[in-house]
């Protein structure tokens, strides 16, 4: 992916950190997830007093595009870290988030920006996050 969508994506991973609603964890993320015909749904953590009902950032992206019919992903940017502080480590996502990954992109092409700000991050394929990952081609006995 070229170098300014890239820094383009966590700029909005990072304004929609802005957002988050953390005041239990007080670690805020953002996430901002581009799909394939060019449109961007951004996303933040939302926490909860009961605790599990607690959504990450990622799958807020997903889920509010999913939502509105998008169903093919190039790439999602996150961006995440304690609140009122410098993003100071690369918020890999969660196991949970990888696996609603695994459902709507291809492993081997979807990539997955990690930011600590638009000039330092790390880009990774979900393959290499979530190896030999169980897809929806597990139960359509399809070829991944
Ligand atoms: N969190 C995310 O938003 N994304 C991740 O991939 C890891 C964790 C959130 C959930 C919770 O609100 C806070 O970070 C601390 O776990």
């Amino acid at each position: 992916m070229e170098k300014k969508t890239v820094e383009k994506l966590i700029v909005q991973a990072l304004q929609a950190r802005e957002f988050s609603y953390a005041p239990y964890s007080g670690y805020q993320v953002g996430a901002a997830l581009l799909t394939a015909d060019g449109h961007v749904y951004t996303g933040c953590n939302i926490e909860n007093a009961a605790y599990s009902p607690t959504n990450c950032a990622e799958r807020t992206a997903f889920f509010k595009a999913v939502s509105e019919g998008k169903k093919d992903f190039c790439a999602i940017a996150v961006a995440g870290g304690p609140a009122g502080e410098e993003i100071a480590q690369y918020a890999y996502p969660c196991g949970v988030c990888r696996q609603v990954m695994m459902e709507f992109c291809d492993p081997q092409t979807f990539e997955i920006i990690v930011a600590k700000s638009k000039d330092e991050y790390q880009v990774k394929k979900l393959c290499e996050l979530l190896p030999e990952g169980f897809g929806p081609s597990n139960l359509s006995g399809q070829e991944p």
